[in-house]
């Protein structure tokens, strides 16, 4: 019985959802099973262009001075949510990458919100509903469909990495006079803070109008 629930669920999951895929079609995604697929639109030395589709998220928002402080406070929240603290208490898988969006803002000192988004389980994308979370300030969000420019790089994701990463991207965009959403950007994890080894993080602006592509890698 256990057997057959299982390969219903299975197949299930193969046929509404294409978006969200098995980690094995990614070779970003290492440690979880599920992993958000994109297309690829073009890529160069300075940064890649990519198409995701309309995908669902559960959300919390943390304002603090500090990144590290408000991006461990939200993923707090959504790791026990994902632990069982919903009204079916249900646990829920893992899955990369996580995404942070974090404002363009000027000044250090100045606090800033951070809002933290886990990938909901392809289960989750489109037949059934989550279970609903029991913190009030945890929340489904929606990202649209669209087009992000991307920038990877390596080792870990502070605040100064976040900074000194979107800098270096707006500044390639801004060379190439490409439009992108302004104000704000994704920071993206795919790695749990044990990985030592390979770790892989990104920043994203969000593409306005048509997609500039960058020069070709040398
Ligand atoms: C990638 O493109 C194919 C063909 O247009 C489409 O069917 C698929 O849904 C796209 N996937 C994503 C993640 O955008």
């Amino acid at each position: 019985m256990v057997y057959v629930a299982g390969i219903i669920v299975l197949l299930f999951s193969l046929a509404v959802e294409a978006r969200i895929g098995d980690s094995s079609e990614s070779s970003l995604c290492t440690e979880t099973k599920e992993c958000l697929l994109f297309n690829l639109t073009c890529t160069g030395e300075e940064y890649e262009v990519r198409q995701y589709e309309t995908t669902k998220w559960v959300s919390a928002e943390v304002e603090s001075v500090f990144m590290e402080v408000a991006i461990n406070r939200a993923f707090w929240k959504l790791f026990k949510y994902i632990q069982g603290e919903n009204d079916a208490g249900m646990k829920i898988e893992m899955t990369a990458p996580v995404l942070m969006k974090t404002q363009d803002s000027t000044s250090i000192w100045k606090s800033s919100a951070y809002t933290v988004s886990f990938l909901l389980p392809s289960i989750f994308q489109h037949s059934q509903s989550p279970p609903l979370p029991t913190d009030s300030s945890v929340y489904f969000s929606t990202m649209p469909d669209m087009k992000v420019y991307v920038k990877s790089y390596g080792g870990w994701l502070f605040g100064l990495t976040s900074r000194m990463k979107s800098r270096s991207l707006r500044q390639s965009l801004d060379a190439v006079d490409a439009s992108y959403t302004k104000g704000f950007h994704y920071d993206v994890g795919y790695d749990s803070p044990t990985k030592m080894r390979d770790r892989h993080n990104e920043v994203w602006y969000i593409v306005e109008g048509e997609p500039v592509c960058p020069a070709a890698a040398e």
